[in-house]
């Protein structure tokens, strides 16, 4: 397998031009489209250029798709629910995004699937790595600041290692199935944003102390769903996917940040 990495200087989603430039001169047969405009709270009062790049970004990058019978793997989010439910979502379940974010993500789902049958949607959550800006880097930033840390403990939902979510891209590439639709998929299990917390310190071996607090201490633009668990039972069946659990995929990161 060829990878083609674009960054958005390279390939701007928002720009239809754009698009049909670098699949003219790369002739992709897969497309992994992780580009969207990700600031949940910034997203409340930039509804515009939330949408430029959620759906109207996911439009071109579908259209451009079609064009070229490449097959599009488009990322999505656990914010396209509610967390009124207090069982894992599933693919069939009604969306109901909180925010301005969840609503451009579902509204760029729907031009995905409107535009180019050949697609996969995979709904994820929660994904930290060590690269980029994720909450596993922001907690151990603010514990080498802190002493005490106050993390809400009334917002459930299973982290997902970005490797893990990169290793079922590939593995859907690679099963060469047309089982296109919408997916879900994190790590196996569910906790808090408090228990995330205490298990990134645990496997970091980094001392704090780490207070639980509601998220009515913690108030956000932007509403969060307050379990957002996604059912993986669909991504593992026609996959054959054995998931880790979120506990197994932590792992010591390089340095502390
Ligand atoms: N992080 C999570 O917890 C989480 C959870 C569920 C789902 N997701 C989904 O996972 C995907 C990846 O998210 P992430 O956490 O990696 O977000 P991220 O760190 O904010 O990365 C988003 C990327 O999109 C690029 N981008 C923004 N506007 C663009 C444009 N007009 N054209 C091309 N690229 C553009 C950004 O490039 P620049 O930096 O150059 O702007 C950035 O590299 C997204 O679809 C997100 O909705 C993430």
């Amino acid at each position: 397998m060829n990878f083609v990495f674009c960054s958005s200087s390279e390939l701007d989603i928002t720009d239809s031009a754009s698009c049909t430039t670098v699949f003219e001169k790369h002739q992709p047969d897969f497309c992994i489209n992780a580009a969207a405009y990700t600031a949940v709270d910034k997203a409340e009062n930039e509804p515009e250029k939330a949408h430029a790049i959620n759906v109207t970004g996911a439009q071109n990058v579908a259209a451009v798709c079609k064009i070229h019978d490449t097959v599009l793997l488009h990322v999505s989010t656990d914010f396209v629910f509610d967390g009124e439910k207090t069982s894992p979502y599933t693919e069939e379940d009604r969306s109901n995004p909180t925010g301005v974010y969840g609503q451009t993500k579902l509204d760029g789902e729907k031009e995905v699937a409107a535009v180019w049958e050949k697609h996969f949607i995979v709904r994820t959550s929660w994904v930290y790595s060590q690269f980029g800006n994720n909450f596993m880097k922001t907690m151990l930033r603010l514990a080498s600041e802190r002493d005490t840390l106050s993390v809400v403990n009334d917002q459930i939902g299973t982290p997902t290692h970005a490797v893990d979510l990169a290793e079922v891209i590939l593995k859907i590439i690679e099963s060469g199935k047309k089982a296109y639709g919408i997916y879900h998929f994190s790590n196996e299990g569910q906790c808090s944003w408090y228990d995330f917390a205490q298990k990134i310190f645990e496997v970091n071996a980094v001392s704090i102390q780490v207070n639980p607090i509601p998220s009515t201490c913690y108030p956000t633009p932007a509403k969060r769903p307050k379990y957002s668990v996604l059912d993986k039972t669909k991504i593992k069946e026609v996959f054959g996917l054995d998931i880790k659990k979120w506990e197994q995929s932590l792992e010591p990161f390089p340095s502390v940040v």
